[in-house]
């Protein structure tokens, strides 16, 4: 049944029954978004009244009155995923899995959900490939059997009907840019169906308590597409990342109402799907014994990563010297260069300086630069670092150290993958943990300092 549609500006809010690619109100381009005016179809498109909630609940009521319910949550069937997801998959949320077409995550989901289908009812939809596609994937995974159902259609009207019917514990929507709700004019995977179909889905999600998983691909410019609008009405939103030329593969959590952010968990993609990597460290840590090599303990949620940096430094013959960072952001490098220069008196502005990241990890915290500066100036002196040392602490503008967070904890990963030296920050403060770690501490005051201490 058709309904009216209506062009709403994202940014001023002015409404047309056309669209414009300029808002008549406000000017602004490309922001008007279509949306259903009314609708004769009450069941999906009530929001504020819904007949299946008690009329009670719609009171407001006092917060201590409320009983604390334990959350339960769902184990995923990888202990990974359930990390980043905070513990497992709350009934009736909404979690969206972003990444790279190709990245792989048809091939987890629907990996977790054969493994979920052995103790709750799963529904699988996928939307971009046909059953037999499905089918024949599936076969190909590490041979797990369950009863796992799969609905291949792109008609959301179809998926809620299937959703309403089977009312399973968990459902899993491949993608929701594939689901195509009839009553808008807009092709599939524009802002207006992305947003009209996750928010009808989650509405009867919500009233049947199913956990739903929606898939979403990144637009070029590297956004989930119907990119905030999704971001705000899901629980958590993961992404799936890695380097389409290596085998593993990085889950993070960029929102979690239920758990921490930043959370990782590592997968490496095989034959048969993909596999857990519990040990994360040893991927990211090359054991390479060379100049411009410096280790350094990253901190990914609640979980510490000994990882390499590789530096090489080179004189220039460009008017203006290359600086390249993979994983890395490029201003950080130039920061940590210039602070060199200046506080060891280096001229590392006549000298090209590439530096990456072991593993295709992305190393945002300051707490890297003392690692970054080591493996610089270990390939500018042509001097390796001695073998068992992690340097950690953000370097200052002035060349001073400062201090990082959970320090003991990073020390006692970089103790358990055999590493007997660690350069910090002074003044770190370890107290009793520092004395139990079989470890070296050296601590320093400035970056010159912890630089001679080291090398
Ligand atoms: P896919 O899950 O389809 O990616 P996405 O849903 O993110 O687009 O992953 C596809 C890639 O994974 C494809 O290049 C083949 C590879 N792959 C394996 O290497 N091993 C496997 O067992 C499977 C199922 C896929
Ligand atoms: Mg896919």
């Amino acid at each position: 049944m058709r309904t009216a549609s209506v062009y709403v500006c994202q940014s001023c809010g002015a409404k047309t029954s056309q669209f414009f690619g300029r808002c008549a109100s406000c000017g602004t381009w490309n922001s008007l978004v279509e949306q259903v005016a009314h609708s004769t179809d009450g069941r999906r498109r009530s929001n504020s009244f819904d007949p299946a909630v008690e009329p009670a609940a719609r009171r407001s009521m006092a917060m201590a009155s409320l009983g604390d319910q334990p959350v339960c949550r769902l184990a995923s069937g990888y202990d990974e995923l359930d990390r980043v997801l905070g513990g497992g998959l709350v009934p009736g949320s909404m979690v969206l899995v972003g990444g790279d077409p190709g990245i792989g995550k048809s091939t987890l989901l629907l990996q977790s959900a054969t493994a979920m289908a052995q103790q709750h009812s799963v529904l699988y939809v996928s939307a971009e490939e046909s059953a037999q596609q499905v089918k024949l994937r599936w076969l190909r995974l590490e041979g797990v059997v369950s009863d796992l159902q799969l609905l291949a259609e792109t008609d959301l009207e179809l998926v809620l009907q299937e959703l309403e019917a089977l009312r399973p514990a968990v459902a899993i929507i491949d993608s929701i840019q594939a689901l195509h709700d009839g009553s808008l004019s807009s092709a599939p995977g524009s802002v207006a169906q992305v947003r009209e179909c996750a928010a009808a889905l989650q509405r009867l999600a919500k009233r049947q308590d199913t956990a739903l998983i929606l898939v979403g691909h990144v637009t070029k410019e590297g956004m989930l597409a119907g990119p905030k609008v999704l971001e705000h009405l899901v629980d958590a939103v993961l992404t799936f990342e890695g380097d389409r030329f290596a085998s593993h593969r990085l889950l993070r959590a960029v929102k979690n109402r239920f758990g921490a952010t930043h959370e990782l968990g590592v997968f490496e993609m095989q034959g048969k799907g993909l596999a857990e990597v519990g040990n994360p460290s040893e991927l990211f840590l090359k054991g390479e014994s060379a100049s411009g090599v410096a280790t350094i303990v990253a901190f990914e949620g609640t979980r510490s990563l000994v990882v390499d940096l590789q530096a090489l430094v080179g004189v220039t013959s460009y008017a203006s010297p290359r600086r390249t960072a993979t994983g890395l952001g490029t201003n950080r490098l130039h920061q940590i260069l210039a602070v060199l220069e200046k506080h060891m008196g280096l001229p590392l502005s006549r000298y090209d300086c590439y530096l990456a990241v072991a593993g295709g990890l992305e190393v945002e915290e300051p707490a890297a630069d003392l690692g970054v500066a080591a493996a610089v100036v270990s390939s500018y002196r042509d001097l390796m670092l001695p073998k068992g040392t992690v340097l950690l602490g953000e370097l200052g503008l002035g060349g001073q150290l400062r201090p990082v967070g959970q320090l003991g904890q990073r020390l006692k990963e970089a103790v358990r993958l055999g590493f007997h030296r660690a350069v910090v920050p002074q003044g770190s403060g370890l107290g009793p943990i520092g004395e139990e770690l079989e470890l070296e501490l050296l601590e320093a005051a400035s970056v010159t300092e912890a630089l001679v201490m080291a090398l």
